[in-house]
């Protein structure tokens, strides 16, 4: 399956975070979002411990992949050991595993971005506000792919943070052309621009897409996108 963050085809690619996905109708409401114009799946996994919340695990990315056999799904692992759940992971169909340098810093984090590409997946490295860029390891290139969090991550629907924008300057100043700059928490069109214009260049939405009524989906994407 191509890897849209490895031959991404318009920039910047947008990522609904299911986490505002009505759960009760999750496999219609994606294939719909992905109609709409998305370029991949965002699955939000917490473990109450990493973040105060509990979302979803691997059954939920097996679910999607027997659902939507084609869908590119990135799944951001807000939890304390990322290592020992990997591997379910990849065995449920995702495509890329996104975990936090909070909790993976330095070499721990560079050796396991080679454990996912093992495995067969692209694999990324998470920041949250309150961390500073210099954080980010020597090696950033072995990623695929950094992940600015614009909200405490925990849960959907809070404002963007602006503070993190010198952070995302910082990560496309250190990642070479081919890696992806993903953003996620308060993105809706007008966060977008800036986000976009610091150097984004994968959006992540969960309430601006998911908080609107689907005959909307459509139009809020193409305004993610700068449409
Ligand atoms: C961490 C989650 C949220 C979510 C985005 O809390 O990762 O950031 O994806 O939610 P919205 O788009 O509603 O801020
Ligand atoms: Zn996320």
């Amino acid at each position: 399956m191509r890897n849209v963050f490895r031959e991404p085809g318009r920039l910047p690619l947008v990522a609904p975070s299911i986490l505002s996905a009505d759960f009760a109708r999750m496999g219609e409401a994606c294939a719909r979002v992905l109609e709409g114009g998305a370029d991949l799946l965002h699955l939000d996994v917490m473990d109450g411990h990493f973040v105060p919340n509990l979302t979803m695990g691997p059954d939920m990315c097996r679910g999607l992949r027997r659902a939507l056999p084609e869908v590119f799904l990135d799944v951001h692992l807000m939890v304390t050991d990322p290592g020992a759940y990997i591997e379910a992971f990849a065995r449920a169909g995702a495509n890329h595993v996104t975990f936090h340098v909070e909790v993976c810093p330095g070499e721990v984090g560079t050796e396991l971005a080679g454990r996912a590409h093992g495995l067969g997946m692209s694999a990324g490295l998470a920041i949250n506000p309150g961390t500073s860029a210099e954080a980010l390891p020597d090696g950033l290139d072995v990623f695929d792919l950094v992940l600015v969090m614009s909200v405490q991550p925990g849960f959907s629907g809070q404002a963007f943070k602006d503070e993190v924008l010198a952070t995302t300057r910082e990560a496309r100043a250190r990642l070479g052309p081919n890696k992806r700059v993903e953003m996620d928490g308060g993105i809706d069109a007008e966060t977008a621009r800036r986000a976009i214009k610091a150097g984004c260049d994968v959006l992540v939405s969960a309430t601006a897409i998911f908080g609107r009524p689907p005959e909307e989906w459509v139009d809020v994407i193409r305004a993610l996108r700068g449409g």
